[in-house]
């Protein structure tokens, strides 16, 4: 048993999640988790809310709320929006908390004992109409590198250069549109990481054989860009006051205590009880720890680089980030998730519509891993028509409906299995391996199409076994046919779970057992579990599984998220 530790991007708090940032990071680092626990790994999975910067202190006015109500309401909103999408995090925390601040002045400390922090003049964007100094983000113009018309002042999401609000041409204020900014002089902290630089090199050498090419490649273009020095501090109120004297006015740039947001996180989840969990087991000189982050690519850089090498200048023995994850981008009907243009389905509704398994099926098997993919109702409603209800769905309610008319609610015996069954035995257990195989690896849609490709196997089998003929002859044979479509049902049940939890326990209660009942997938030999449920065994036939997207509903849906352009 391997201890696993699993995290995902920090949302920021402000922000309502939609589909795209589900499939960036939350919804694999989830189906990751459930599937390493699933293997027998000791799982520790931490979620939560990135909650300082300007943002917070933007949204909390447009609001009418003190910052801190305002965090703690969207706090709950985030949190339930992910548990109604069955996220199953060990701990959702907040980058705001006590422990954090802890953690963040810790390592602020260590940096800085260790030379490398420096202090420096800054010139800062003041916006006269705004009566602010303006946070990066809330500059946008022209990206000095790509041309792009829309860049943030902290980074272009276009070519992914991190950027410093000076750089931008044309600068206005995000706010209110003016563009009556001042430069103003300040006095800020920096994190030196060209000092750090040749620690990082070797550091990120260590994981060239395993990252992701998409990972490993935003890493290197950085260092061969040359590293610059990175300011830390902020004028603003909301934050972390700095912990050094001369800055307590200023705060940490919210990208400072975001990742180290992780720690802090885990710490809250083992101060919960502290006699059975210490943060430090997963976080502080714990070699047996792999730690495996999901994120969107836009926050590779600052995983890849400016993370690991705040880790570094500690010189402390600080768990690293083992396999890093990044993700391309979902679009909606190929634009872009907008709230305020109500273009597109975001989390908190899209479990209003469907259940939560439909969501997570589909943005699985559509994962923006190579490149970006789109999202739009109609490829939705095929899936869910085609691969829920018609593949699992159907065989699910036609083998049990045909087992209860043909021999009761119990599983039938009589009968020995034969060459066809022997065939389908191999031909499952070797895509049972490939289905594993793509989820250790994380190649989320591959994994898919095998899990997809194994419920085919079942439709196929009792096609081609015909229970329905065989019974008119030999009532023993037909038996033995559906006792091992039954064993297919809680076999698929038990594949599906990482992805569709609660398709999965409902699965198993047709036959009295639930998620608990569910052996290791590690070692899952198809040849045992075919025989796993013996005759005798009750049954109940249930609801079905799945519903119809009815053309009707698909209008609707089209309609009410806005994807006619
Ligand atoms: O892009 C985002 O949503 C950031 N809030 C991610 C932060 S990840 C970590 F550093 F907390
Ligand atoms: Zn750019």
């Amino acid at each position: 048993m391997s201890k696993v530790l699993v995290t995902s991007a920090l949302p920021y708090i402000n922000g309502v999640p939609h589909l795209g940032h589900m499939v960036g990071c939350l919804l694999p680092s989830d189906v990751y988790a459930r599937f390493m626990r699933m293997m027998g790994n000791e799982v520790l999975y931490i979620v939560g809310t990135d909650e300082h910067g300007t943002t917070s202190e933007v949204g909390a006015l447009k609001a009418g709320m003190d910052v801190q109500a305002y965090c703690d309401m969207n706090h709950e909103r985030h949190y339930r929006t992910y548990k109604d999408f069955e996220l199953s995090f060990d701990y959702f925390g907040r980058t705001s908390s006590e422990q954090n601040k802890e953690m963040t002045y810790h390592i602020f400390e260590q940096l800085d004992k260790n030379g490398y922090i420096e202090e420096r003049a800054v010139k800062q964007v003041y916006s006269v109409d705004d009566k602010m100094f303006l946070a990066d983000r809330y500059i946008t113009g022209t990206c000095p590198y790509c041309g792009y018309d829309k860049a943030r002042g902290d980074q272009c999401e276009n070519c992914t250069k991190v950027l410093e609000p000076a750089e931008l041409i044309d600068a206005r204020s995000t706010i209110s549109g003016s563009k009556n900014l001042e430069i103003r002089e300040s006095k800020h902290l920096f994190l030196n990481l060209p000092k750090i630089e040749n620690k990082l090199r070797e550091w990120l050498k260590t994981k060239e054989a395993f990252w992701p090419e998409v990972a490993y490649s935003i890493a290197l273009k950085w260092l061969k860009e040359g590293l610059q020095p990175r300011c830390i501090t902020r004028d603003l109120k909301w934050g972390f006051p700095v912990n050094k004297p001369g800055y307590e006015d200023k705060v940490f740039y919210v990208w400072f205590d975001a990742p180290i947001g992780y720690i802090g996180i885990t710490k809250q989840w083992s101060d919960e009880k502290p006699e059975e969990r210490n943060w430090k087991d997963w976080w502080y000189d714990a070699k047996d720890v792999r730690h495996v982050e999901f994120m969107g690519k836009d926050n590779v850089p600052f995983h890849a680089i400016t993370f690991p090498a705040t880790l570094l200048g500690t010189n402390e023995p600080w768990t690293q980030v083992d396999y890093l994850k990044g993700s391309s981008y979902l679009t909606f009907e190929g634009g872009k998730f907008s709230k305020s243009e109500k273009r597109g389905i975001f989390a908190e509704d899209a479990v209003k519509e469907f259940p939560a398994d439909y969501w997570r099926y589909w943005l699985m098997s559509n994962a923006p891993e190579a490149s970006d993919s789109s999202f739009t109702f109609d490829l939705f409603a095929g899936t869910v028509n085609k691969d829920l209800n018609g593949v699992l769905g159907n065989f699910v309610s036609r083998v049990l409906k045909m087992t209860a008319s043909k021999f009761g609610d119990e599983i039938p015996s009589g009968g020995e299995m034969t060459v066809l069954e022997n065939e389908l035995i191999a031909v499952l257990q070797k895509r049972v391996d490939d289905y594993f195989k793509y989820m250790k690896d994380m190649e989320f849609r591959k994994a898919l199409n095998e899990l997809r490709a194994i419920w085919v196997e079942g439709n196929n089998y009792i096609s081609t076994a015909e229970p329905w003929n065989v019974i008119k002859e030999n009532q023993d044979q037909a038996a033995m046919i559906l006792r091992v479509c039954i064993n297919l049902i809680r076999i698929f049940a038990i594949l599906s779970a990482p992805v569709m939890p609660v398709t999965s326990e409902k699965m198993m209660e047709k036959f009295g057992l639930s998620t608990k009942d569910m052996p290791s997938l590690a070692g899952f030999d198809i040849k045992k579990e075919i025989e796993f449920l013996q005759p005798g065994h009750k049954f109940e036939v249930g609801e079905t599984l799945f519903e119809r997207i009815l053309p009707e509903r698909l209008e609707e849906l089209k309609q009410k998220y806005g994807s006619s352009k």
